[in-house]
């Protein structure tokens, strides 16, 4: 998209979420990408490199809880490429950009796909992690969070000190239910919503990829944030064909502009 094309797109979405009243952001892989973190799908990237996990990784976990935090201890050449990735990366642009957008008022939701606890160390406040968060541990019975750093894992597996369910990471593995109290307020914010942003998301792995498809539904718009176009592109009323680092920032710009012309 040439840089005239851009700023004429760029317009028309800040113009969109002026006249939202609940706009939501559906954020994945590729607003990370600008902080050294790979994305999963399309050429020379993680799972087209090391291949998809099959579908059969959380039954693994619960067929020998014990034997999969061992291997954990020994992580694979993918693992170990996306958790160096995951440590060593810091909040870019866009995820400035949300949280400005956020602290504006424009932006009431962030729904993540990313496990990386980047919009936490950017400052956003209003967040649902649909595939849990990479620093934090997880109960499989009553849902309790901790943090991994306060988390003694003396004990493999470790259990749940409060009703002895086993303890896993909090990322969602394949194959495992979204966790009950993520789903629900992604449900909930789904509904409330009438702008959703797409960014950096190829849109193709449920049940995140359908929230756009009930918004539009529910006669909401949506304005995508990619490069790249997705599975949901047809369905977009706006596109930012351009990288989140680059384009959210224009974004915050216009409608900080226009929210001040709106002020007068
Ligand atoms: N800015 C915005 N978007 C970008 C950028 C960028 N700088 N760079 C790449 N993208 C886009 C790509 O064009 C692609 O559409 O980000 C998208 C990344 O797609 P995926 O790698 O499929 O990531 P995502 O949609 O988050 O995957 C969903 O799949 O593997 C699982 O659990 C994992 O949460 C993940 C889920």
């Amino acid at each position: 998209m040439s840089q005239p094309e851009l700023e004429q797109a760029v317009k028309e979405a800040a113009r969109l979420i002026i006249g939202s009243r609940h706009v939501v952001a559906l954020v994945g892989a590729g607003l990370s990408v600008e902080s050294g973190i790979p994305p999963f799908r399309g050429p020379g990237r993680l799972w087209t490199r090391y291949g998809e996990p099959d579908m059969l990784g959380y039954d693994r976990f619960l067929e020998d809880p014990k034997k999969w935090w061992e291997e954990r201890m020994h992580p694979s050449q993918a693992q170990l490429e996306l958790t160096v990735a995951l440590t060593q990366a810091k909040p870019n642009a866009g995820h400035r950009a949300l949280r400005d957008l956020e602290e504006m008022g424009c932006l009431k939701h962030i729904i993540t796909q990313n496990i990386d606890n980047l919009h936490q160390e950017a400052g956003s406040r209003a967040i649902t992690e649909i595939h849990g968060n990479l620093t934090k541990l997880r109960c499989l019975d009553c849902g309790q969070r901790w943090l991994l750093a306060e988390f003694p894992l003396e004990e493999l597996p470790p259990r749940c000190p409060h009703c002895g369910g086993f303890v896993k990471s909090d990322g969602v593995m394949f194959g495992e239910p979204i966790p009950r109290d993520a789903l629900d307020e992604c449900v909930t914010q789904t509904r409330l919503c009438d702008c959703m942003l797409l960014v950096g998301t190829s849109a193709v792995v449920y049940p995140a990829a359908g929230l756009p498809v009930d918004v539009k539904r529910g006669g909401g718009k949506l304005i995508e944030v990619n490069p790249q176009e997705t599975a949901l592109t047809d369905l977009c009323d706006v596109v930012l064909r351009a990288p989140a680092g680059e384009s959210l920032p224009l974004l915050v710009a216009r409608v900080r502009e226009l929210a001040s012309l709106s002020r007068r």
